[in-house]
């Protein structure tokens, strides 16, 4: 299938893994550009930019094929020194980078000096648009139903995407939601060159993450997330947990008077000890509610190409049958 994005990016499928904390290590990213699609590194993952150019050679060695790195802006107090993360992708070869969250201008110079082409994730068409007008060459747009950090406005993918459609010239990709060949063929439908799959990619067999976690997307159902730290409009949407229904607790309680102060236990350095140990309660940790679609725990391949196979028999046959 092409797409304006599988040309963009040199890639097979339009199918990229969006970046995950503690999730997007060198294993994945590999497997699925090796696969065909987008595999992506997370880039604020590594505690320092000398690490992050040690993922990107390990990623060089497990994959010939394009992949990309994410970088982050946090509304952090202490900012990471994104120079020098910018620095490792452009000296380490990197050709993509998946930006998110604050607008990215401040270092698209040096990446677009470098040849790098970029992909902001955001989740508005005003952010879409702005992202457009500073340089970007694509946009990931990322409906409420996603993991993470839908934004503030709720605007679900079936109203999103076809607004982002009939303003946007860049090609732009769907996220959020997206799981198998239906969501595919219905990201082209309403105007997207492909889609972004983050929690989806979390169960499969090469995300290097802890098998718990895995079983525990498999288990849940499209009911079982929530969101929380919407009184900070740091809104993310995760797995219910024990920690989660503490938060809420707390945001009930403390109403508009809540700080970061007030919920640090169930937020700070939570990533590595679920993902990596598996300490299923001990804070909250991105989801989708695309968890709901999710059965198995195949490889990045046999997702992919069941993708790519369902999503061409619904446009051959069921749909090509009603036309
Ligand atoms: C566990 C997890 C961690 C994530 N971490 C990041 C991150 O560090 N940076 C980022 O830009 N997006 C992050 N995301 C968002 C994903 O890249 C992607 O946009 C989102 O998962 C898409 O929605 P979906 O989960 O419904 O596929 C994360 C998502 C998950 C599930």
């Amino acid at each position: 299938m092409k797409t304006r994005i599988t040309e963009l990016f040199g890639i097979e499928h339009p199918i990229i893994q969006g970046g995950m904390h503690y999730v997007g290590f060198a294993e994945l990213a590999a497997a699925v550009s090796n696969a065909g699609g987008l595999g992506t590194i997370t880039g604020l993952t590594q505690p320092s930019a000398a690490d992050l150019a040690n993922e990107i050679a390990r990623c060089h060695d497990m994959t010939e094929l394009p992949f990309a790195v994410n970088l982050t802006f946090l509304p952090a107090l202490a900012s990471p020194d994104y120079p020098a993360y910018v620095k490792a992708i452009v000296d380490g070869g990197v050709k993509i980078v998946e930006t998110a969250g604050r607008n990215p201008e401040s270092v698209l110079p040096m990446l677009k000096d470098a040849g790098v082409k970029v992909i902001h994730k955001c989740t508005s068409v005003r952010h879409s648009l702005k992202a457009q007008s500073i340089g970007c060459d694509a946009v990931s747009v990322d409906g409420f139903e996603c993991g993470g950090h839908p934004g503030e406005d709720d605007v679900p993918n079936f109203i999103l995407l076809p607004r982002a459609a009939d303003e946007l010239e860049i090609p732009f990709v769907a996220s959020g939601g997206m799981a198998d060949g239906r969501s595919l063929v219905a990201a082209l439908a309403l105007g997207a060159e492909g889609m972004n799959m983050g929690t989806r990619f979390m169960a499969t067999r090469e995300a290097p993450i802890h098998d718990r976690v895995k079983q525990a997307l498999v288990d849940a159902s499209e009911l079982d997330t929530r969101l929380v730290m919407r009184p900070l409009r740091n809104t993310e949407r995760v797995l219910n947990n024990a920690a989660a229904e503490k938060l809420l607790e707390k945001e009930r309680r403390l109403g508009t008077e809540i700080s970061i102060d007030d919920i640090i236990d169930e937020v700070a350095g939570v990533y590595p000890r679920v993902m990596i140990d598996g300490e299923m309660d001990v804070g909250v940790w991105s989801c989708g509610m695309v968890t709901g679609l999710i059965d198995d725990i195949p490889s990045c391949r046999e997702l992919i190409e069941r993708i790519m196979t369902q999503a061409d028999q619904i446009l051959r046959r069921r749909l090509a049958n009603q036309a």
